[in-house]
């Protein structure tokens, strides 16, 4: 069995980057302790009774995770600072103005989920960080397009707990060990199928999409396979981490686009859509935004929401109509 540790030395991850990955280690395990115990003990079902900057309700285990991440970031010394879904503004970490990274993160993706038992996650982005080490963080740090990445990755806590990371030389799946505590080698350079048979999307939504993508929708519907069976089949799980781990391993698209609700759609660019693009793209697959590349978009906000396209490379070429 090949440990986090050990594979990430076989990679050449420099050991700042490395620490970095035992930072992430730690707090997931901290965050899946919590998960397991829930409904036992302190209670970490149910809402804060606080929002967020983006006015959602905070979940207990929202702002418990975000602790989780934001301690063992702290202590890393590695990262100068991070910018959290949970959080109004970026972090700095004034022990390490010289810290060589910013690291994005969704602490607890899924938050709607929690109390049903149903999977959730963390998803996280890593780039090296702009201003010289010594002076303070700037909006440039934080404010990269994704294909600036050095590193992306989620964590899923689910039947198992799974670690899956990319540092731009595929996209590797790690399993946590309950016995020992350590992330194990589980799948090396997983490949997105070429085509799939699932699309995920919410569909009360579907009166919202626009003309394209209603097309989209209803080819899904009626389109059958050589043997007269539907070749499509739908699956929403309401987790970004879980709807795109099942896509990553069976093959599928996930869409979600603007809405009445979300004119700008839901996904926020910096810690969900870009870090699943990196990971997609280091699968043989992509992010898109239903017009360009996710990767190339240049973020103007902390909490940018865009229309998030990501999946398979057949299903993604019919869903953006370039078949
Ligand atoms: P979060 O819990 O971090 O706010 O993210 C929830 C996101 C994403 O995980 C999920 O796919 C989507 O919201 C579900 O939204 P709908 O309930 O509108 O379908
Ligand atoms: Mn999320
Ligand atoms: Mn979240």
């Amino acid at each position: 069995m090949t440990s986090l540790s050990s594979f990430l030395n076989s990679e050449n991850v420099s050991p700042n980057l490395a620490s970095i990955f035992e930072a992430i280690h730690k707090a997931s395990v901290t965050v899946q302790n919590e998960v397991s115990r829930a409904g036992l003990g302190a209670d970490i079902f149910g809402a804060k009774g606080s929002e967020n900057i983006q006015g959602e309700q905070q979940q207990k285990l929202d702002v418990y995770a975000d602790e989780c991440f934001i301690r063992e970031f702290r202590l890393c010394g590695s990262v100068a600072g991070m910018a959290s879904e949970e959080q109004d503004h970026a972090l700095q970490f004034d022990e390490s103005l010289t810290g060589e990274y910013v690291v994005m993160i969704d602490p607890l993706d899924g938050s709607s989920n929690i109390d049903v038992n149903v999977a959730i996650g963390t998803i996280f982005a890593i780039y090296k960080r702009l201003t010289p080490a010594g002076e303070n963080l700037s909006d440039k740090d934080f404010l990269q397009a994704g294909i600036h990445q050095v590193a992306s990755g989620y964590v899923t806590y689910s039947v198992s707990t799974q670690l899956v990371f990319s540092t731009g030389n595929g996209t590797h799946m790690f399993t946590l060990n309950p016995e020992d505590r350590d992330y194990y080698l589980y799948k090396k350079s997983v490949s997105f199928p070429e085509d799939g048979k699932v699309y995920s999307i919410n569909e009360v939504n579907l009166d919202d999409f626009n003309p394209e993508l209603k097309a989209y929708a209803q080819h899904c519907k009626d389109k059958r396979g050589e043997n007269g069976k539907r070749k499509y089949t739908g699956r929403y799980i309401g987790s970004l981490v879980a709807d795109f781990h099942r896509n990553l391993l069976k093959g599928g698209i996930y869409v979600y686009p603007a809405t009445t609700d979300s004119p700008k759609g839901k996904l926020r660019l910096l810690y969900e859509c870009n870090p699943m693009s990196f990971l997609a793209k280091n699968a043989g697959g992509r992010g898109s935004d239903g017009l360009q590349d996710i990767l190339e978009i240049k973020p103007t906000e902390l909490h940018q929401r865009c229309p998030f396209y990501v999946g398979s490379p057949i299903m993604m070429d019919e869903a953006l109509g370039n078949l």
